[in-house]
């Protein structure tokens, strides 16, 4: 690893060994497949503060499906709902539930993108196609990854518009304040039992990218479950895939719920980061957004002992963290601060990450054993445990 440096999607490092043969500039948009794209876009605007976008559907001329696009800082999600029962969208959500349909990735030239990659092994979703309107030209592209979720690539130099052709700016009177999100810092995919290192394998041969940290069962594990993940990186940095895949223990893990229950491997959480956690959580919390429970008491007391010489630094009052349930760890660089909201739909599937770097590159491994225990109180009252 060389060459760290803050831009503006985050601490970027160059990896070496990734070969960046795409390359990737950044995320482009994550497009879900929801049941109810109009009601599901008011909770995104309302609990996390994202703003009214763009939208296309039946007034703008789209008869198959309604997408509506929302925007916080750097992040852009799509929300899409098929608007008749022949659309192939149906059975993605019988199946499925909610979820992530596609992690778009922005590129600067679509069609290499999709031949650099097809040709090292990915099935092809989507041929190189463009798409035009008065504002210019996309070219997008997309191939299949685990499960049913997709990449689909995105190619704008030659574009202007808000969004991609085809949509429409999105005006609404409606327009709840940002909490301050910025920008997605990583997105983790839950793939089957013994599957993760057929997946990893799949991200270093198609998409360049280099494992650069793992974790196994016997670092991720409570008394009654356990879990195997790897760390993907594109070359440079950017672009940060966790894959995880459930092992063993003596109850169901939360990666075989998250299977069962999505029906296959797909999205298990989105990171969104923030430059100041404290006041993005308070702000969630008061908007009826739902976290973990914090960790026992013990875990706070423990903080000095587990950040050591980059105490100093931390500027966070432990009270205030604890009171807002969250969670701190530390590497080598510095610290971290993060906190999991439960599961977004009534699967318990896809759920998100609010993450504040403070110079730590990892994922919170520290983390792992306080948070499965509350998950796994979450899976008692479920019953799936
Ligand atoms: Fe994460």
């Amino acid at each position: 690893m060389k060459n760290i440096k803050n831009v503006e999607y985050g601490l970027e490092k160059i990896f070496e060994g990734a070969q960046d043969f795409l390359p990737l500039l950044g995320t482009d948009y994550v497009e879900f497949y929801v049941g109810n794209a109009k009601q599901s876009a008011h909770f995104y605007k309302t609990a996390f503060g994202f703003q009214s976008h763009a939208y296309k559907g039946l007034e703008t001329g789209c008869k198959e499906y309604a997408s509506y696009v929302l925007k916080q800082d750097k992040i852009r999600l799509v929300l899409t709902t098929p608007l008749n029962s022949n659309s192939p969208i149906n059975q993605h959500l019988a199946k499925h539930g909610d979820g992530v349909k596609v992690i778009a990735l922005w590129v600067e030239d679509a069609k290499k993108s999709w031949e650099e990659t097809t040709k090292r092994g990915a099935k092809s979703f989507m041929a190189p196609t463009i798409e035009k309107d008065e504002f210019g030209e996309v070219v997008r592209s997309g191939i299949y990854t685990y499960g049913e979720t997709v990449h689909i690539f995105v190619e704008r130099k030659n574009y202007n518009g808000v969004f991609l052709p085809g949509y429409q700016k999105w005006e609404s009177t409606y327009n709840p304040t940002p909490v301050g999100l910025k920008f997605i810092d990583h997105m983790v995919g839950n793939v089957g039992w013994g599957e993760m290192n057929q997946w990893v394998k799949w991200y270093e041969d198609t998409m360049g990218f280099v494992n650069f940290l793992s974790f196994d069962d016997k670092q991720i594990h409570t008394e009654y479950s356990a879990l195997m993940s790897k760390v993907m990186s594109n070359g440079n940095g950017r672009i940060k895939f966790p894959i995880n895949e459930p092992a063993k223990g003596k109850k169901k893990s939360q990666i075989e719920e998250y299977l069962d229950f999505y029906e296959g491997p797909g999205a298990q959480h989105i990171a969104v980061a923030t430059n100041d956690i404290i006041s993005t959580v308070t702000e969630l919390r008061a908007r009826g957004v739902e976290f973990l429970s914090a960790p026992p008491h013990e875990y706070y007391l423990d903080i000095p002992n587990r950040l050591g010489k980059h105490m100093q630094m931390m500027k966070e009052d432990i009270a205030v963290l604890e009171k807002l349930s969250i969670l701190v760890d530390a590497d080598e660089e510095g610290y971290l601060l993060q906190i999991f909201t439960k599961p977004v739909e009534d699967r318990p599937t896809l759920f998100f990450e609010i993450i504040q770097r403070m110079g730590a590159q990892g994922f919170g491994a520290g983390n792992f054993k306080a948070l499965f225990e509350s998950i796994e109180r979450e899976q008692e009252k479920r019953g799936t445990l």
